[in-house]
């Protein structure tokens, strides 16, 4: 297997993934969070490793174990997690699949917020970093190939192309998950790559064979270079 895996066509190559939700705590017992499993990030780190990269896992909790054969750095916050991704470039490609939070509270409570007579907590919130967005539009260290994700339920296509170019990223892997489509907390998947390029959807499939295919021209592209 270890010569498998050192003869593949990313042999050498450091790719960074993100994957797993971030939790953005409000109290010692509450936090933020985005629904994601972490299955989609851990099989496109995987896949990955499987065609001989060494990987760079930064994971928020995800129900699903990280990968074998991969380094992993456990986070909570997405500025813990901006934090790990900074520290592990320079690499060849990042692929950001991790559903961050877009907003923390404010100023966490070192206390329990206690229900009270009186009503309603009010939260204050503050907005995280965008990690895709700034690595994409580093000037130094950027890596040659910056994947991101966009999980849309309208206009997929056209919000999915308009967050590309937002960002700067190279590609973006759109999907639909609106609640019809099922794709929330199952084990398939319908992506559609945007590049600047144009845009190519892939048959529904497995969470595995999508890992496997993006790894794949992750691999045609970076040989390509
Ligand atoms: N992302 C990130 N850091 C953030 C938010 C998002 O790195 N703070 C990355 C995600 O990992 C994903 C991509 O950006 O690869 C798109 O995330 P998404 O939530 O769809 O984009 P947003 O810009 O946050 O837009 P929206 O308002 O639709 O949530
Ligand atoms: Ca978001």
């Amino acid at each position: 297997v270890q010569n498998a895996l050192s003869d593949g066509p990313l042999k050498g190559k450091r790719i960074v993934v993100t994957s797993g939700p971030t939790h953005e705590p409000i109290d010692p017992v509450r936090y933020i969070a985005n629904r994601s499993s972490g299955a989609q990030g851990t099989a496109i780190a995987s896949a990955l490793r499987a065609l001989g990269a060494d990987v760079v896992f930064v994971t928020g909790p995800a129900d699903v174990p990280p990968p074998q054969g991969v380094e992993v750095i456990k986070v909570e916050t997405a500025r813990e997690m901006r934090q790990a991704v900074l520290d592990a470039l320079p690499a060849d490609a990042g692929v950001f699949a991790a559903a961050v939070a877009d907003w923390r509270v404010a100023t966490e409570a070192t206390s329990k917020i206690k229900k009270t007579k009186d009503g309603l907590p009010t939260l204050e919130f503050a907005e995280n970093p965008d990690i895709l967005a700034e690595v994409s539009q580093m000037t130094k260290d950027r890596p040659p190939l910056v994947v991101g994700f966009a999980a849309e339920t309208d206009d997929v296509i056209a919000n999915a192309t308009a967050k590309r170019a937002r960002k700067g990223c190279d590609w973006i892997v759109a999907n639909d998950v609106s609640p019809a489509t099922g794709i929330m907390g199952g084990s398939e998947n319908a992506v559609t790559l945007i590049s600047a390029d144009g845009s190519e959807a892939w048959p529904r499939m497995g969470k595995d064979a999508v890992a496997r295919q993006l790894a794949d021209h992750i691999a045609a592209h970076l040989g390509a270079d």
